[in-house]
């Protein structure tokens, strides 16, 4: 399915300045270093490719949710990590604000061939008000607008929205290549098509799973999401985190899908622990028979069981298009990682098998990451919340704002 929308490639960006919003919202340690520089990664060519066509670049994001300006966001270390990947020869500038008369300077004299990233666009409270004034002060920088920030493509803020309404407006490259496949999973996916939920809430993915069951073979529930399923299911979960506001949902997307003849897959065995601790006492429990201590000792669920790992991992390998959001345990606390691990390792064999692997969203990325398994992904999304945006058919709005192709 192709973007319906011009990209950098239709414009003539030859001697201007392009403002690009790129999502630079990197996870950074204590000390301010770069633990994942994936996203920096992907925006490179974008950039690349215009400062090849002879545009001077100009960077904007956020980064994470600063109450106007703290050091701590600071984007300067993206800057200098910048540099280091675009290597010597193309100078990457650094402004300590993204409007005003430092910006408009920095921007003015910036030549083409020459990058300059401006501070955090959150320190301005005006950013996600989707101040027009502040929209306009962002688009006085350049001649062309670039929206590459697929991650942040969900938000109707000034960087992201406002800004085209006053400059001719573009797709980047991640941007086109994120909706590009997003896109055809969603209307013309290879089948058997397989969906993997996780993650801690059902209430983030209700609209998500109302929209795949229109559309998938197969949805596979796992996570903290599973036990409102279970519970609505009248299955023993402990003191397992519970949606109790919510079942009524779980019941009927239950219904839903057997209406529908798509197969909901739920936990049939699960890792209880009597506490969320690493070295806590744990034990796989199969649901049709959930030993009396757990629910009066009020044990709660950490992982999928084995029984259901290897399930879920036939099924994934016998897909033809999979997509997967969520972990399916707690993966961060070893070792109640198991489910997730094989999970991530499913994935994987299914690519070498020939299907479309989907992944969307940090903790199942982190988790094929940390597996090294990256690389047998056949896309990784720069976007979590943005992802389930559009698998959940919703319009973004930093997509919808950008200049239309001609039928
Ligand atoms: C993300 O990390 O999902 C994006 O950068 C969006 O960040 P936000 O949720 O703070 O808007």
């Amino acid at each position: 399915m192709a973007l319906r929308k011009l990209t950098v490639r239709d414009v003539d960006v030859r001697g201007r300045r392009v403002l690009v919003r790129v999502d630079f919202n990197v996870p950074l340690d204590d000390k301010g270093n770069i633990t994942d520089d994936t996203r920096i990664r992907a925006s490179l060519p974008t950039i690349k490719y215009l400062l090849e066509e002879g545009a001077a670049v100009i960077l904007m994001s956020h980064l994470g949710r600063p109450k106007g300006r703290d050091p701590r966001y600071s984007l300067a270390p993206v800057a200098a990590r910048l540099q280091q990947l675009l290597g010597p020869d193309v100078p990457v500038k650094f402004v300590s604000d993204c409007i005003g008369l430092d910006a408009l300077d920095a921007a003015l004299h910036l030549q083409p061939g020459e990058v300059l990233l401006l501070e955090n666009v959150r320190f301005h409270p005006e950013e996600e008000a989707n101040d027009p004034i502040f929209a306009r002060q962002l688009a006085e920088l350049a001649d062309v607008y670039v929206n590459d920030a697929f991650g942040s493509a969900h938000r109707a803020h000034a960087s992201t929205e406002g800004v085209t309404r006053y400059l001719p407006s573009v797709a980047g490259l991640l941007m086109e290549r994120e909706l590009n496949i997003l896109g055809s999973i969603l209307e013309s996916p290879e089948r058997p098509f397989v969906a993997v939920l996780g993650g801690a809430k059902i209430s983030d993915k209700i609209g998500v799973i109302g929209n795949l069951l229109d559309r998938v073979d197969t949805l596979v529930i796992g996570g903290g999401m599973a036990n409102t399923f279970l519970k609505a299911l009248d299955f023993q979960v402990g003191r397992s985190l519970v949606e109790e506001d919510r079942l009524k949902d779980a019941e009927a997307l239950v219904g839903r899908a057997e209406l529908q003849g798509v197969r909901l897959l739920l936990p049939r065995d699960v890792v209880f622990a009597r506490e969320v601790r690493p070295d806590a006492e744990h034990q796989v429990v199969d649901l049709r028979s959930v030993p009396e201590h757990i629910a009066v000792q009020g044990w709660r669920i950490v992982d999928i069981g084995p029984e259901t790992a290897g399930h879920y991992g036939s099924v994934i390998r016998e897909a033809r298009t999979v997509f997967w959001n969520g972990p399916m345990g707690i993966f961060e606390m070893p070792p109640f990682d198991a489910g997730t691990r094989a999970v991530a390792q499913a994935m994987c064999d299914a690519t070498r098998n020939g299907a479309t692997t989907v992944v969307g969203g940090g903790d199942s990325v982190a988790a094929i990451e940390q597996m090294g398994l990256a690389d047998c992904i056949t896309h990784i999304s720069t976007g979590g919340g943005a992802s389930l945006e559009v698998l959940e058919g919703k319009t973004l709005p930093g997509v919808a704002a950008l200049m239309d192709r001609p039928e």
